[in-house]
């Protein structure tokens, strides 16, 4: 994979409707705990700008919240007002600046909402442990069943509920627009609340939101839909989807498929495969956490439903990452940790792929400077300093 000057999968443009993504590297979203009143911070101008100028193709904004109690915690994103975009748009700016597409999740915590931080390992707000001006809230569920026994016990939605919060997810997919994204991804993984409705552990009830899978389903295929309707038709949905409930689960691979039909049916584009977030006691096993652990799932989604799929989970070598995209297991590769470490990361793979001019994954002012230290690098390859040329060596002194 490693010939001079190759054409690698991954930096081969991606279109969906009228979008075209510059590659296939996708960041993925990440909360960082670090909103003030939902709305974006300097620190996310600084973490997502550099993300974006580190070459990616798509670059997601965190899951934000479609209302206020959507939330898990007060520092989580949100957008549900028009106050909050002034500062969506400076990130969106940023994001574009360096030709990365500008996406944003949207989400919903349901039953996992009211508590701390990942930091603080989402322990449950209580009136102890919490400033008096931010004070525990009620959560919302299908039904109230709590995410951990310490957990406030949810309120259990009516229809008024649901209709709400459709409703809140249309009017945040018109903010996006306005906020500059192109891209909206709905989170309907990880044990939130579109994932409480699919599972019938968490899913309990007995109206036409409850019971077999297609009752289980309606309430995702509803905000599917109405967000469709709201979104520009020439601009992608995507779906984040729990391929499987996670250890002692129901929801499988299976379920997804079906899932993942009726999404694209609705309008949906991608289908991105992660796993886990509502655990239970039967014997599904334990998502291991492997290099690619996931990919199997995006692979299953992509041949059976006929949906464009990123692939998501411990991938972090552009070997590895071309493999998948060259194997047809996926159309996008969807990278979270590896990119907080190395946030250059596409200007790596685009080197060790085999891309001559690897450099000009990054913006102009680093690319110069690469790219002369390249050639510096080349000569003396070739040869000792004191055999190079007069005017070699005025280059090598020129920079
Ligand atoms: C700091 C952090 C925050 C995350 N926040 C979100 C999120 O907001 N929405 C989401 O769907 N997944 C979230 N995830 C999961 C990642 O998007 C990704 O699926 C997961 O980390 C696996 O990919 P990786 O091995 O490349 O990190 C988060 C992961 C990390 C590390």
């Amino acid at each position: 994979m490693n010939t001079p000057d190759a054409n690698p999968l991954l930096f081969q443009p991606f279109t969906q409707r009228g979008l075209t993504a510059k590659n296939r590297i996708v960041v993925a979203p990440m909360c960082q705990y670090e909103s003030v009143d939902g709305a974006p911070t300097d620190w996310h101008l600084i973490h997502m700008g550099r993300l974006a100028m580190g070459g990616a193709g798509i670059v997601f904004v965190e899951e934000t919240a479609v209302e206020a109690r959507g939330r898990k915690t007060y520092q989580c994103a949100g957008l549900w007002k028009s106050d909050q975009i002034p500062a969506y748009r400076r990130v969106t700016e940023a994001i574009r600046q360096f030709d990365g597409i500008p996406a944003v999740q949207l989400g919903h915590s349901g039953r996992k909402g009211s508590c701390h931080s990942a930091m603080q390992g989402w322990t449950p707000l209580t009136p102890e442990n919490t400033a008096p001006d931010q004070p525990p809230w009620t959560a919302l569920a299908p039904s109230p069943l709590p995410d951990t026994p310490a957990h406030l016990l949810p309120h259990e939605m009516d229809r008024d509920d649901i209709a709400t919060v459709i409703a809140a997810f249309v009017e945040s997919a018109r903010l996006s627009g306005e906020a500059g994204f192109d891209l909206i991804e709905i989170h309907g993984a990880h044990g939130y609340l579109i994932h409480q409705f699919l599972s019938p552990l968490t899913n309990q009830r007995s109206d036409g939101y409850g019971g077999d899978r297609d009752g289980r389903m309606r309430f995702a295929l509803e905000i599917a839909e109405a967000v469709r309707d709201a979104w520009p038709e020439n601009l992608p949905l995507w779906w984040r989807a729990s391929c499987v409930d996670g250890k002692g689960g129901v929801w499988d691979i299976d379920d997804t498929v079906v899932l993942a039909r009726e999404l694209k049916a609705r309008g949906v584009d991608l289908v991105d495969c992660s796993s886990g977030g509502i655990q239970g006691d039967t014997d599904m096993p334990i998502v291991p956490r492997t290099p690619g652990y996931q990919v199997g799932y995006a692979e299953t989604i992509r041949n059976q439903a006929g949906i464009a799929t990123a692939a998501v989970g411990e991938i972090t070598e552009p070997d590895h990452a071309e493999t998948i995209l060259a194997q047809g297991k996926a159309d996008v590769i969807a990278m979270a940790r590896e990119l907080m470490l190395d946030a250059n990361w596409p200007a790596r793979a685009a080197r060790e792929l085999g891309i001559e001019a690897w450099w000009e994954v990054l913006p102009p002012s680093y690319a110069h400077r690469l790219e002369q230290r390249e050639r510096v690098r080349d000569l003396y390859a070739e040869r000792s300093h004191d055999k190079l040329s007069d005017e070699q060596r005025t280059f090598i002194d020129s920079i």
